[in-house]
């Protein structure tokens, strides 16, 4: 091979790898899906059950699972037996969601979006904002950070916590101090 070429060709893998990984991830309810409902589907579907149409709520697991007039809409793992994704892959325009006169649609890489994830087990996260963010694991250290919390400060506790707990620095309890051990 001509060594230009092999530059080219080095080049043009490590432009596309990102793209690849991207594929293989798993679907996030958070990042993925929420959006989604609650941009299009939330309206008729959601927590507001004066507006619930179909007798179907999406916005929690419990009721998805249990589905709404005509049964589960959901089948963790088999997105050919959801009704969810069903209705949003049928060619009989009267049942499909989101209904036309709604003004909305769904791209088909939403779609797509939708049957990975029933796939992958249809998992729901809680709102973002009550989830600890993840910190990857440090390599060759232990995983553990000493954490003083506003207590510990006050001299009353002294904690060492695993790094989990540490990510609490960076959602809402600004007075929990975290640092390497
Ligand atoms: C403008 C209101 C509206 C929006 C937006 C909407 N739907 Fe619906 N949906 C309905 C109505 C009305 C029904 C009941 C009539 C029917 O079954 O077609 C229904 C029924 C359903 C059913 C069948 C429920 C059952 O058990 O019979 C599913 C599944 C569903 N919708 C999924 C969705 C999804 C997923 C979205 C978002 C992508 C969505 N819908 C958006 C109005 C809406």
């Amino acid at each position: 091979m001509k060594p230009k070429l092999k530059i080219f060709l080095a080049g043009a893998i490590a432009i596309a790898a990102p793209q690849f990984a991207h594929a293989a991830e798993k679907v996030s309810f958070n990042r993925d899906i929420r959006p989604i409902l609650s941009d299009i589907c939330f309206t008729c579907h959601g927590p507001d059950v004066s507006k619930i149409k179909g007798g179907l709520r999406l916005d929690n697991k419990e009721s998805a699972m249990k589905g709404g007039e005509s049964g589960p809409a959901i089948v963790p793992g088999k997105p050919d037996a959801s009704e969810v994704y069903k209705r949003l892959i049928t060619h009989d325009a009267d049942d499909l969601m989101p209904p036309k006169k709604s003004g909305k649609t769904l791209k088909p890489e939403q779609v797509e979006t939708f049957r990975r994830w029933i796939a992958e087990g249809a998992e729901y996260q809680g709102h973002w904002s009550f989830i600890k963010p993840e910190r990857p694991a440090v390599p060759g250290k232990s995983a553990q950070f000493s954490v003083l919390s506003s207590q510990s400060k006050q001299g009353v506790q002294s904690e060492i916590l695993s790094t989990e707990h540490c990510t609490d620095v960076s959602a809402k309890s600004p007075r929990t101090v975290c640092f390497a051990s």
